[in-house]
């Protein structure tokens, strides 16, 4: 399989780059941190078939579909990279807003528009999103984070429906608190916390199993759920009480 990663660098990118490096597999490794991609690309090249890297910025639009129109035959893009905020709870200024739904949001898109007509034209492709618990349920402190996985949702069901009939494939992950360079910036408690190993099995294992929609941990998904469930004056009180 030739398969595309976005925000391979570190975290949970870097974890599933390990997971899919095999003798059958061809990886492109993406994100900004140069050395970064270059040593996992030397970690990688004798376990897979080939491991090849993009430096890019994601919110260059431009130069990142160039990039994208330089690749033939893809068979999965897994749309990973992504930022939060952290969890100052300040009012976000507009251009951290704006920097924040380019990377999450529009830089998904901006990869899609060049590789669907290829997933069409090959009549396979699967697509892998990166979403987030937190598109669930908006916290006090995250709502701009939580906005753009919630967005990404709505978009991931909408080219799932849109391209069905065309073989292409959509798989939205939504993980809970993972370890990683995102989520040690967080000073608080989080709940069902996993290992960047064990988080990522679980995502691809998900994968692997063309999961349409999966959100993990399990009991943390069942919580949300039932916030959602209860009325508003009830829910509201008790995310307050998290402020
Ligand atoms: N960890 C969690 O608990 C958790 C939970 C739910 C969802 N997620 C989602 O999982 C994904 C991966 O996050 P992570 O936890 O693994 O965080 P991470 O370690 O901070 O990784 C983020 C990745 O995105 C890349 N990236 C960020 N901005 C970019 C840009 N402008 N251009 C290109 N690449 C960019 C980073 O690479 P460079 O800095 O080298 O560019 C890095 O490889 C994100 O979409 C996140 O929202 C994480």
């Amino acid at each position: 399989m030739k398969i595309l990663i976005t925000g391979a660098s570190s975290g949970i990118g870097e974890e599933l780059s390990r997971r899919y490096a095999n003798a059958d597999n061809e990886l492109i490794l993406l994100a900004r941190r140069e050395q970064k991609l270059q040593k996992l690309q030397s970690e990688l090249l004798p376990h897979a078939k080939s491991v090849t890297t993009i430096v890019v910025d994601v919110t260059d639009f431009a130069l990142l579909q160039s990039k994208m129109r330089e690749i033939q035959n893809l068979d999965m893009v897994i749309l990973n990279a992504g930022i939060s905020l952290g969890h100052s709870g300040n009012i976000a200024t507009i251009e951290d807003f704006k920097r924040l739904y380019d990377v999450n949001v529009l830089s998904n898109h901006a990869i899609l528009e060049v590789l669907l007509p290829q997933f069409k034209a090959q009549k396979s492709g699967k697509i892998v999103f990166i979403s987030s618990l937190a598109s669930l349920i908006s916290m006090p402190t995250s709502k701009v984070y939580s906005s753009s996985k919630r967005a990404l949702n709505a978009y991931a069901e909408g080219i799932r429906y849109k391209y069905k009939k065309d073989g292409i494939k959509v798989i939205n992950i939504l993980p809970g608190f993972i370890k990683s360079e995102m989520t040690d910036k967080n000073h608080f408690h989080m709940p069902f916390l996993l290992s960047t190993q064990e988080g990522t099995q679980r995502i691809y294992d998900a994968i692997e199993k063309e999961k349409r929609f999966y959100a993990f941990p399990l009991r943390f998904y069942l919580i949300i759920r039932l916030l959602n469930a209860l009325p508003n004056f009830l829910s509201e009180k008790i995310i307050n009480l998290k402020k």
